[in-house]
């Protein structure tokens, strides 16, 4: 009976109401278990727009992609920060940022990120294609014939240690490669528990969790940080501003260096993976992209072998846009980021054609992007690979449409309007990078054709996990050049 009574009933103008039936966890089962065929489900019977009572919260769906943009333009109403404040605090282990203490330091560290854009983003772009190859060299020096390895695992080992040295530079005394792999290991320990910190699980419940954080975030004491050599003008801006906080400990500052460094490669590994495995099970679509990467060598008068190094500029990497629509296509089959936004008054969002919905203070709004990269009405097949989808007469395609209508938001995997990931640009250079280099020197071959699957553990949170890792083989490629 208690429970009947503290259920919420819909008010006049508000979206239709699924309590579900558990108390506090409502239907977070339902929804965990399969959160697009849910949210399809709970479409099908309620229409575009519905609130569900999802473990604590009340959470508002907007499905149609026509109306995100006026979700995505009320920045203040609809705020984020306070959120993702509070939960990277908790997962990360620092203070909050908008702490009173630390006047302006949340804004302080949102200016910076635009180092990660623009004339900024050439340099990190030259010093990623730098490193990578660095980390490459090792792996093509085994190659002279066919050599297997499981593909998450490779991916993971040269994403990490190319994108660590591009942004923290390393220790040029210490065996720099040692302690970034001894990082890396720890950093795959805590991300598969990242799931459970987010949903507010306690790190105590999750075994070794807790020190292998804490020996993550020692990684980056000041007094170690200072003897890294040629770390990114990104770190050290960050660096500085911490810097300026007498009231945050060392501990804190190595905190919010642990945060970005999970921020920079938590997703970016599993995304090279997706784009690498797709390509390598579409060789139709893996010869059409490196034929593309070789005219621009070859027009640029470079020559392939591993010991001449390839230089590829920004700009260049712009102009290869089948490389780019691979990567775009590889985003829109595996990325699952809920874009969240909390209420921060009772207000009437208005939508277009004259709709509006009643929004109550502290409830949550949400959009789900897998719902439109897999919605039929926009991309033909869904769930098929093409990795052409997103050029059209040589240019990158930017057209879909939605009930006749184009859509400024079609691909999402970075979020969304004020809280758009601001490494996105870094990101899928970083990819381009990864699948030109390893596309220019490399046959590469499945090894076991029975297809994978995603690991749903991380649906709203971002890039999902393969289900399994999977075999395949390479060797370099030979040239007459
Ligand atoms: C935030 C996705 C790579 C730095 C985010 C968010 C998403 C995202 C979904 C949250 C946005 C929101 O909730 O609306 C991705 C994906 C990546 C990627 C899919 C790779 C494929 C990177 C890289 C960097 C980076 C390479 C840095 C070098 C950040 C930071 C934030 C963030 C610092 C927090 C921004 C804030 O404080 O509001 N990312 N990201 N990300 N990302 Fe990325």
């Amino acid at each position: 009976v208690l429970v009947f009574v503290l259920k919420r009933r819909r008010k006049k103008g508000e979206p239709p109401l699924e309590n579900g039936l558990i108390p506090f966890l409502g239907l977070a089962y339902q929804f965990s278990k399969d959160p697009l065929k849910f949210l399809i489900s709970q479409q099908a019977k309620h229409g575009d727009i519905f609130t569900v009572y999802l473990a604590g919260r009340y959470i508002t769906f907007i499905m149609d992609p026509t109306q995100f943009q006026y979700v995505i333009r009320h920045g203040k109403k609809l705020d984020f920060h306070e959120f993702s404040n509070e939960m990277a605090s908790r997962t990360f282990n620092y203070p909050r940022l908008s702490e009173a203490k630390f006047p302006q330091l949340s804004d302080h560290m949102h200016k910076i990120y635009k180092i990660m854009q623009g004339k900024p983003l050439d340099k990190l772009t030259d010093s990623m294609m730098i490193n990578l190859q660095h980390v490459f060299k090792w792996k093509f020096s085994q190659a002279t014939d066919w050599k297997t390895e499981k593909m998450y695992q490779f991916c993971c080992s040269i994403m990490f240690e190319a994108s660590f040295m591009t942004l923290y530079g390393r220790d040029p005394v210490a065996d720099g490669r040692k302690v970034i792999s001894e990082m890396r290991e720890k950093f795959t320990k805590f991300d598969a528990k990242f799931p459970y910190l987010v949903i507010n699980i306690p790190i105590a419940l999750l075994g070794d969790t807790k020190n292998i954080r804490e020996e993550l975030i020692h990684f980056f004491m000041p007094t170690k940080m200072d003897k890294w050599h040629d770390q990114a003008e990104v770190i050290r801006a960050r660096k500085d501003i911490l810097e300026q906080y007498d009231m945050l400990r060392d501990h804190d500052k190595a905190a919010h260096h642990f945060a970005f460094l999970w921020a920079s490669v938590g997703n970016t590994i599993p995304a090279t993976f997706w784009a690498l495995y797709y390509l390598v099970r579409h060789p139709e679509a893996l010869a059409a992209v490196r034929d593309e990467i070789d005219h621009l060598l070859q027009s640029t008068g470079q020559k392939k072998r591993p010991e001449y190094g390839i230089h590829i500029t920004r700009e260049q990497l712009d102009s290869l846009v089948l490389l780019g629509s691979a990567i775009n296509e590889s985003l829109r089959l595996c990325s699952a980021s809920m874009n969240i936004r909390v209420v921060q008054e009772d207000f009437l969002l208005e939508l277009e054609d004259d709709q509006s919905v009643s929004l109550r203070k502290g409830d949550f709004v949400a959009l789900y992007p897998p719902a439109l990269h897999k919605d039929p009405e926009v991309f033909e097949d869904p769930e098929e690979y093409k990795y052409d989808r997103f050029v059209e007469e040589g240019k990158e395609k930017t057209t879909f449409y939605k009930k006749g209508k184009k859509l400024k938001n079609f691909l999402m995997p970075f979020g969304s309007g004020s809280t758009i990931c601001p490494g996105r640009f870094f990101a899928v250079n970083e990819i381009k990078q990864f699948l030109a280099l390893i596309l220019i020197h490399m046959d590469m071959e499945l090894i076991d054709f029975k297809p994978i699957g995603q690991d749903n553990s991380r649906s709203g949170l971002g890039i999902l996990l393969p289900n399994a890792d999977v075999a395949f083989r390479f060797k370099l490629r030979e040239f007459s050049d």
